[in-house]
């Protein structure tokens, strides 16, 4: 409840001190018809990265899901990962930490480009419009027992009250995906990917060229010998300098 967890966020907070994975814990609530709920855990045992990869969630990270229930079809779901990526930037900027977004959206950050958060959307429904969303969002927050290519916030910030993070996360949030022009908007003035030569790999091959903008509601658009390719979000396996 929200009141334990000591938030006015737009969401109703649904807070434990121990998930396996708040994305699975939304997944339930989508069953039980819950909306605007955001599951925030103080640690996940079972805490999952894209492509089916683990993601380590120890305990003091911000590890957090939040299911809505747009009316968008499922094509258009992207943005709202998107606009995860820009509030989860736009907050750790206002905290003093450099960050910046790697397409489709891992925070990222500094010269060295470590990663700070990650996002995994999960979301089912018809060809017309998604009956759920979950955009499950980890931010590392103690920079210890990271691997070398992560970081923390508190590697970069000094004063990171997690409560008061998740509360401007879920407002940032939450103006973002009533905005999603506002959203791309700032996506790419957080992009660090814009501009770069990319070797983008894909189920269906790899994709080399210079990455020149991102198009609602996700898709990246390449510059390639052929001429412009677009790569959704979705089919990004891996996205690497050339
Ligand atoms: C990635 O692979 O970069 C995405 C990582 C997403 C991790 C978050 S932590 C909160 C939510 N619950 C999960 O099990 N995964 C996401």
């Amino acid at each position: 409840p929200a009141i334990e967890f000591g938030l006015d966020a737009p969401f109703t907070i649904d807070y434990h001190d121990s998930l396996p994975s708040t994305n699975a814990r939304a997944r339930e609530l989508a069953a039980e018809d819950e909306t605007d709920v955001a599951v925030v855990a103080n640690e996940q045992t079972g805490g999952r990265g894209r492509l089916d990869r683990a993601w380590r969630s120890p305990p003091g990270g911000i590890w957090l899901s939040v299911l809505c229930r747009p009316d968008l079809p499922p094509a258009h779901a992207p943005v709202l990962t998107l606009a995860a990526a820009v509030a989860v930037t736009e907050i750790a900027r206002e905290h003093g930490v450099e960050a910046g977004i790697k397409w489709p959206n891992d925070v990222l950050v500094g010269d060295e480009e470590t990663k700070l958060a990650g996002i995994l959307t999960e979301m089912e429904g018809e060809a017309d419009r998604v009956s759920w969303v979950v955009v499950g969002i980890g931010i590392n927050v103690d920079p210890a027992g990271l691997p070398e290519d992560a970081t923390g916030l508190r590697a970069h910030a000094t004063d990171v009250d997690r409560r008061a993070f998740v509360q401007d996360l879920l407002e940032r949030f939450a103006a973002l995906r009533a905005d999603p022009e506002e959203a791309l908007a700032a996506w790419r003035e957080h992009a660090l990917t814009l501009g770069q030569r990319v070797r983008v790999s894909t189920g269906d091959g790899t994709i080399v060229g210079t990455a020149r903008d991102v198009e609602f509601p996700g898709t990246l658009v390449v510059a390639t010998d052929n001429g412009p390719v677009r790569v959704h979000a979705g089919d990004c396996e891996h996205l690497r300098p050339a």
